[in-house]
């Protein structure tokens, strides 16, 4: 099998991941689904970009060199023609890097902002981070702590769970892009060379 068609696969799940990551992102500035009446009132973690920047505008570029990746036809992967393509999968692996150090970014902030938990107007009347430690996961009487945004505590884990998972998948990605393109760059894309046809 091709190296260069597998590339190709990875692009194109690249970018619905990474215009999904960068939803997420801005719905988190709309607490519970509101306007917030301050910017103060939204939660840190939401600021840092994750899913906008980390998830969403930086993955565009490993997307889309590995989609160029596919108008590497195979044909003739053992002769000289390989020299470009070879050099195509090596730009492929810095690419996968960039990949792997976005999403990885996303992923830190929102398994951060999890742990924290959100910003909210709790019940002693002020607007603060009335979790600790995570604690607020495995107890959901304590999102009773939070007043306003509305369903703000559901919003909060939702929107950052989901930006953990496909940063996860994006990091997988990236990170099995930069072992195909290594093969890609020792064997010259088309590691079943004399009689492989796709
Ligand atoms: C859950 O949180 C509430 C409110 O803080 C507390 O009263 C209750 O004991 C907690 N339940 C558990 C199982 O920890």
């Amino acid at each position: 099998m091709c190296s260069g068609s597998c590339a190709k696969c990875l692009g194109i799940t690249l970018i619905p991941l990474a215009i999904l990551c960068l939803l997420c992102n801005i719905l988190l500035f709309f607490p519970g689904g509101s306007v917030a009446d301050n910017n103060d009132h939204i939660t840190d973690e939401v600021w840092y970009f994750g899913g906008i920047f980390g998830s969403g505008a930086l993955m565009i570029f490993p997307a889309l060199v590995f989609l160029g990746l596919k108008n590497n036809d195979c044909c003739g992967c053992c002769g000289n023609e390989s020299c470009g393509k070879r050099f195509a999968m090596f730009t492929s692996i810095i690419f996968a890097a960039i990949g792997v150090v976005g999403a990885g970014y996303s992923c830190i902030i929102s398994a951060v902002a999890i742990h924290r938990g959100p910003r909210c107007f709790n019940t002693a009347g002020a607007w603060t981070y009335p979790f600790l430690d995570g604690n607020y996961l495995s107890n959901n009487t304590m999102w009773e702590e939070c007043v306003k945004p509305e369903g703000i505590v559901p919003w909060h884990l939702t929107l950052f769970s989901m930006l953990l998972i496909m940063g996860l998948v994006q990091v997988a990605l990236c990170g099995f892009q930069a072992i195909n393109g290594l093969i890609g760059t020792i064997c010259g894309d088309c590691c079943g060379c004399g009689g492989s046809e796709d």
